[in-house]
């Protein structure tokens, strides 16, 4: 049987078939499926030629640390793991209009100083990049714009003056010219990119890719690549808000989940040095359904207020909504609040955000949502000068969690006054003027919530209830 020498891929998520159809077998989607060669292996079983194969180098010998360079913002070298690695790519990924071309053209800026740096931009004309640079008050230095789609050619060009630092803006907008197609599909996104970190390693240039991530379009774009490159930024927050983060979701030279944070300025992207209460603007008389956490995502302590509201079930189904935090911890969550706290939602829709856009990773914010909930439900309002962490267990327990010392330190610096924390987490020394509420299960954390003295519940005692 002859081997067939094309199949049909998808455009939008990669999947495959070896026939055409009108949909994607994968995804479902109309009209996305283009054909593509194979090439066919070599016939015979594969032969190592002697010599041709890479010998094997003892660990010892490589160098201990990767060279690095830095961006010219602090927060952004720390999200990296201290600096731009010399042949790395990055990817920076976030919806349009977040401010991905103005970080990094603040940062090509900056290394231009020192050495070449080449931004190519497939998105804007040159006369637009100048003119936001203009706007950035930048120097321009060494740095130089190519306005070019074409990957040999910005790839030729980068070879030719040895830029130290690449910016592709935005990957989505280049095209390599083996590939017959579009630019944005998913074969040329791949391809473009292989060959960028093929570059990045051969030259020791820094690559730094720029792809929008669309809500809807999710499988498609940035996420398709994260695999080939070293490290990945996501653009977080919304772009109402003034205050942009970014987080490293995969490094190969660093932590993950490391955030950085950024006020959006008429001079461009601004370091916060001290974001720990950026999202805190909360109304002078709190209402019912909000409630402060500390989180310890992103390697530092963080003020977030946390709303619940449950508005009673108009037909079908009730939902579930959550922003900012897992929907299906959620779902488990509402479960441990009836079973365990009395608390029935079975008849309300349940929504719950994290205010500021922020995406919350963790388990502490377990014991604020089931109170912002439960608060909600009531109409009892959570006092203002309160802030509570810890994670639920399946059985109703309030468990520990991490850094629970250096949460409380954060929350008393900036001037709340009681804490209501899993028992284990209690410190051992007082912390003065932060009145500190040990609970050890959620029906007595949520009666201590709403009591004005903060005191838990004494045993037995039955929970809040509408
Ligand atoms: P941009 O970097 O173009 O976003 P992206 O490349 O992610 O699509 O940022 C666009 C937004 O940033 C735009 O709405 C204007 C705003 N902005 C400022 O507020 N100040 C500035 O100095 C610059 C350059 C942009
Ligand atoms: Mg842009």
């Amino acid at each position: 049987m002859p081997r067939a020498t094309s199949l049909y891929r998808c455009s939008e998520c990669g999947g495959e078939t070896p026939q055409w159809q009108g949909s994607c077998p994968a995804c479902g989607q109309w009209n996305v499926l283009e054909q593509v060669s194979i090439s066919r292996p070599a016939r015979g079983p594969a032969r190592v030629r002697p010599g041709a194969a890479a010998a094997p180098l003892p660990l010892a010998s490589a160098g201990a640390e990767p060279a690095r360079a830095a961006t010219g913002l602090a927060e952004l070298d720390r999200v990296m793991g201290g600096g731009i690695v010399t042949g790395s790519v990055t990817l920076l990924g976030g919806d349009p209009g977040i401010g991905k071309s103005t970080l990094l053209l603040q940062v090509a800026a900056h290394a231009a100083a020192l050495a070449p740096v080449l931004y190519a931009s497939g998105e804007e004309s040159l006369a637009q990049v100048a003119l936001r640079a203009r706007r950035l008050g930048l120097a321009p230095g060494a740095l130089e714009i190519l306005p070019e789609t074409h990957l040999e050619s910005i790839l030729a060009r980068a070879a030719e003056r040895r830029a130290a630092l690449l910016v592709v803006d935005s990957i989505q907008t280049v095209q390599s010219g083996s590939l017959e197609t579009a630019p944005g599909a998913v074969s040329q996104l791949k391809e473009c990119a292989a060959q960028l970190v093929r570059f990045a390693k051969d030259s020791a240039t820094a690559v730094f890719l720029i792809g929008h991530v669309t809500k809807d379009g999710a499988i498609a774009g940035p996420r398709v690549l994260e695999h080939l490159v070293d490290t990945v930024l996501y653009f977080e927050s919304e772009t109402t808000s003034r205050f942009r983060i970014v987080r490293a979701t995969k490094n190969r030279f660093g932590a993950v989940n490391e955030l950085a944070f950024f006020a959006m300025t008429e001079g461009g992207l601004r370091e916060v040095r001290n974001p720990s209460a950026i999202f805190l603007a909360r109304a002078p008389e709190p209402a019912a359904g909000s409630i402060v956490t500390v989180t310890r995502d992103g390697g530092r302590p963080l003020l977030i207020e946390l709303q619940g509201l449950v508005d009673r079930m108009r037909f079908g189904a009730p939902r579930r909504i959550a922003q900012g935090l897992d929907a299906n911890r959620l779902a488990m969550l509402l479960a441990v609040l009836n079973r365990h706290g009395g608390v029935s939602l079975q008849e309300y829709d349940v929504f719950v955000n994290a205010v500021g856009g922020v995406r919350i990773d963790e388990t502490a914010s377990d014991l604020p949502t089931l109170i912002a909930l439960a608060s909600s439900l009531s109409e009892r309002v959570v006092p203002g000068t309160l802030i509570a962490f810890g994670e639920i267990g399946l059985t109703g327990e309030v468990r520990p969690v991490a850094y629970g010392e250096e949460r409380l330190q954060e929350a008393r610096k900036q001037g709340f006054q009681r804490a209501l924390v899993p028992r284990e987490n209690a410190p051992r020394r007082p912390i003065e003027g932060l009145h500190v509420v040990p609970v050890a299960r959620i029906d007595e954390a949520l009666a201590a919530a709403f009591s004005p003295a903060g005191q838990a519940a004494p045993p037995g005692r039955a929970p809040a209830r509408s």
